[in-house]
């Protein structure tokens, strides 16, 4: 078992955006940098900072521009932020962000709750923008929500994610975050949806972004590494959730996620103490208990 098991993966970090978005309070910009800050202070190198999208949506993120101008820009560090339409895409062009990252619903009914679309229509506005950011040089990453299971619809077929993820590789996204948005996967599931993606897609194109509503992320995690996906989506102390999905809680902890690596003897390159630290501060921002079982003591002792 775990011949397959990748010697590396990276971990894309969502807190700032999957994480916020769903907190009741709004956090003040310069807060929101300080936890940025901590973050690339693990070792993080890819961090999902905002997003652009409408502030009557998302109002815990309408000072998405504001909080790119105040990140320090450490060589080798890669930010990216939600962008739903042309308009995301030129304020993520005005902010000076290297990547981008959209999102649709292989649910119909999801997304037209997300972002009051049909798939269709989202595809179309998806065919206006994602081309000319390439083109500028930018990276667009793009998210297929619900894979797993849709609040609304229940069961997604597996074809009609497969369906969005060709039309977003052939505009240009250079990754797919396979995103089960409340957290209903499975182990088997799992290996039949990533198996069908891995039949079409080259493994680096493919992520995966699991909530962990019911415990299963990091099992299902273990599925797609042993398949051999090298890119997941964390959040520190398991913040996130979906404010148009309901029932979706938070992400896998990015610290349960790098314990478990580490663990594994898989590297990804961050400081498990000072992610732990870069939660804390997560912590204090949002005013309550972290949804995670985060826990620092033994992290390193234990493992001693
Ligand atoms: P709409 O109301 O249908 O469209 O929203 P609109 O074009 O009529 O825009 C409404 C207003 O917003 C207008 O302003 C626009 O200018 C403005 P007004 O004229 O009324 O003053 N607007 C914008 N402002 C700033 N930046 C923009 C922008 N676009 C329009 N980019 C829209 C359509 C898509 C904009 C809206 O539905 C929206 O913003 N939805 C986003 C919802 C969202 O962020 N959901 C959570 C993220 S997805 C997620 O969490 C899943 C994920 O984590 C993966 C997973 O777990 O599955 C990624
Ligand atoms: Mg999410």
């Amino acid at each position: 078992m775990f011949e397959s098991v990748p010697d590396e993966v990276s971990i894309y970090e969502v807190s700032p955006r999957d994480g916020l978005q769903n907190e009741a309070v709004t956090v003040p910009t310069t807060r929101k940098a300080r936890l940025i800050e901590a973050l690339l202070a693990s070792g993080l190198k890819r961090i999902e900072a905002t997003s652009f999208v409408s502030p009557k949506w998302v109002p815990q993120l309408a000072d998405a521009d504001e909080v790119i101008g105040l990140l320090p820009k450490p060589d080798g560090v890669q930010y990216s932020a939600l962008c739903p339409n042309a308009k995301g895409f030129e304020r993520a062009l005005k902010a000076g962000l290297p990547e981008i990252a959209v999102f649709i619903s292989a649910s119909e009914t999801h997304n037209q709750k997300n972002v009051n679309k049909t798939v269709a229509d989202t595809l179309a506005g998806f065919r206006e923008f994602i081309a000319p950011a390439v083109k500028s040089g930018l990276r667009v990453r793009g998210y297929i929500s619900t894979l797993w299971g849709c609040p609304y619809e229940g069961e997604i077929s597996i074809e009609s994610g497969l369906r969005i993820a060709r039309e977003l590789v052939r505009e240009g996204c250079y990754q797919i975050s396979l995103s089960d948005t409340i957290g209903v996967g499975t182990p088997r599931q799992t290996e039949r949806i990533v198996r069908a993606y891995l039949a079409e897609f080259p493994r680096e194109t493919l992520a995966m972004h699991m909530h962990d509503t019911r415990g299963t992320a990091l099992a299902n995690i273990v599925v797609g590494l042993e398949l051999g996906i090298t890119t997941f989506d964390a959040s520190v102390g398991g913040l996130g959730g979906c404010p148009y999905a309901p029932g979706a809680a938070g992400n896998v902890a990015s610290e349960d996620l790098v314990f478990m690596l580490d663990g594994m003897g898989v590297r990804t390159g961050v400081d498990l103490d000072k992610l732990w630290a870069a939660g804390q501060v997560a912590k204090a921002l949002v005013g309550h208990d972290l949804p995670g079982k985060v826990h620092k003591a033994g992290v390193r002792s234990l493992r001693n």
